[in-house]
């Protein structure tokens, strides 16, 4: 089946010419095109046109995207979205004076979600991440990653995978499930951390390996969660299994987080609000992506991750919302690329890749989303806008006309915003 996107103002191509990466001043080279069209089969792209010959072309169906700016499908590669219950209560003590981590050794935090989890079935949380996905997809999104890491029991992050899992099949995009059953230590093990580590180690690993809920697995290393001796342990079971590996470190303390991850070769590193000035050349060097999270430092009104520097290094910088009930309830992708530019310095330009290909890149998924190349898949966002500073400066505003994933269109807006 050929399918033709045309009439464009602009396509964002973000092309990497085959590198499937943007790092450095690279992240500024979106390469946009006009006058052209996109022609796709089978949801793959095919070819490049110009408008005027596509005409002449016989397809099954058009895109029009008429006046509008298309860019690759926007990717998220970082949120917690599966979960139940509300943390709005411990919002307001934050308000009042209490930090994120008072709240958490109090027994709150992650712990209170976990509670929340483990007391909804199988088809409530189906219930609840729904419309948490279709409200990604109505924003562009095209890829999705969940992780588990509210169950924190054999039992409820094998149900919680399950429950990702279940949108693998049973929603419009692609959505990648991670592994955190090291998020933080569950109650029952508080005095026993040995044993909780053996469980995540000679239990949850290899069976979700086997069962495939899982490919890629995560931890939050940090004085309250998973030492860095911890979290090494944790890896090398996992990379032994075939895993893909993806750290949560530098957010409250620096406690070697960084390292591990970089001797495990992680695809990525993510939070980093504390990172030392001295390791910045470090992550920059490697092949592990930086996962910056501008929503966490504004919802927690902390510290935000040194973006400018690592981009100047000539990191690998994507972006994400980390949408999650306790550090960052805002599941809105387009909020997150505005604060990058309000508070990180970055350009829309540098917020595009960093949302686009280096998200791909992030999840391995590079090779086959993230940019409008040849080859790739045919995911597109297409944004009601006559140039790209719109999608920055329309704080709040869902520019997102419409949302295709393989050729085909799987949101489109019905009114007027
Ligand atoms: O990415 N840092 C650890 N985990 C999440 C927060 C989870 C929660 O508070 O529920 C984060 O910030
Ligand atoms: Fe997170």
């Amino acid at each position: 089946m050929k399918t033709l996107l045309k009439n464009a103002g602009q396509i964002i191509t973000v092309d990497t010419k085959g590198k499937n990466v943007k790092r450095g001043k690279n992240l500024s080279d979106i390469l946009p095109i006009s006058d052209t069209a996109i022609l796709f089969e089978n949801g793959i792209i095919k070819d490049f046109i110009t408008n005027s010959s596509a005409d002449k072309v016989e397809v099954s169906s058009i895109i029009d995207a008429k006046d509008c700016i298309v860019l690759p499908g926007l990717i998220e590669c970082h949120t917690h979205a599966a979960y139940a219950g509300s943390r709005a209560n411990e919002f307001l003590m934050r308000l009042k004076g209490a930090t994120y981590e008072e709240i958490s050794q109090a027994g709150g935090g992650i712990t209170s979600t976990m509670k929340a989890v483990r007391n909804s079935s199988f088809e409530d949380l189906v219930r609840l991440l729904k419309p948490r996905i279709d409200h990604f997809v109505s924003q562009g999104v095209t890829a999705l990653e969940i992780k588990s890491g509210y169950g924190l029991s054999f039992y409820d992050e094998i149900k919680l995978l399950q429950v990702i899992n279940h949108f693998k099949t049973n929603s419009s995009i692609d959505i990648v499930p991670t592994f955190l059953g090291a998020h933080t230590y569950p109650p029952e093990y508080k005095n026993d951390h040995g044993q909780y580590l053996k469980l995540i180690n000679e239990e949850l690993l290899p069976y979700i390996f086997k069962n495939k809920l899982a490919e890629h697995v995560d931890a939050f290393c940090e004085k309250t969660a998973f030492s860095a001796n911890e979290v090494d342990l944790i890896f090398s079971n996992a990379k032994n299994l075939g895993y893909k590996l993806r750290l949560h470190t530098e957010q409250f303390n620096a406690v070697g987080g960084l390292e591990v991850a970089l001797k495990h070769k992680a695809l990525s590193v993510d939070h980093l609000e504390v990172l030392q000035e001295n390791n910045i050349p470090k992550l920059a060097k490697s092949n592990t992506a930086a996962v910056l999270l501008p929503g966490v430092s504004f919802f927690l009104d902390c510290p935000l991750a040194p973006a400018r520097k690592l981009i100047e290094s000539n990191a690998i910088v994507a972006l994400s919302t980390d949408y999650n009930p306790g550090s960052s309830h805002i599941p809105n992708l387009q909020l997150v690329m505005q604060l990058a530019a309000l508070n990180y310095k970055m350009s829309v330009e540098e917020i595009i890749s960093a949302v686009t290909i280096n998200s791909a890149y992030a999840m391995d998924m590079q090779e086959s989303i993230g940019s409008i190349e040849i080859g790739k898949q045919a995911d597109f966002a297409i944004f009601d806008a006559k140039d790209i500073s719109e999608i920055i400066y329309n704080i709040g505003i869902n520019l997102n006309k419409f949302t295709v994933k393989k050729g085909k269109i799987v949101y489109s807006r019905t009114r007027e915003n």
